[in-house]
């Protein structure tokens, strides 16, 4: 990664956990919603952070915000506070189109960080 990690947004360069950075691992974001989903059926979407390793969660290192996009559109966000929140967006939707999910997170002192996972319509 080049340049200030508060400029832009971050990904990992890999997909591959093993394969990650420490900053990678504790940063990552994490989509969790079925691969395929039936038309306009609402479901589950799970937008986290810290999953391959835990991040920080104190008053001068937290995940400030995630959110949730369909391709470009602004669906969901969760603002979060340190120690008693915990960083996890949970939210239903539903699509009618095949879409790749995007979900977005910020940490406080690591900047915005950007996972995403496509959904196919059955
Ligand atoms: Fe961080």
């Amino acid at each position: 990664m080049e340049g200030s990690l508060l400029d832009g947004v971050n990904k990992p360069e890999t997909q591959e956990v093993e394969d990650m950075t420490v900053l990678e691992k504790k940063h990552s974001v994490v989509i969790e919603a079925p691969n395929k989903i039936g038309k306009e059926k609402k479901f589950k979407v799970v937008v986290k952070v810290g999953e391959h390793m835990e991040h920080p969660n104190e008053p001068g290192h937290f995940f400030e915000w995630i959110e949730l996009y369909a391709d470009d559109t602004f669906l969901s966000r969760i603002h979060l506070t340190p120690e008693k929140t915990h960083h996890k967006l949970i939210t239903e939707i539903k699509l009618n189109e095949p879409t790749k999910l995007v979900g977005r997170a910020r940490c406080n002192i690591h900047g915005v960080w950007e996972g995403e996972k496509q959904i196919k319509i059955e």
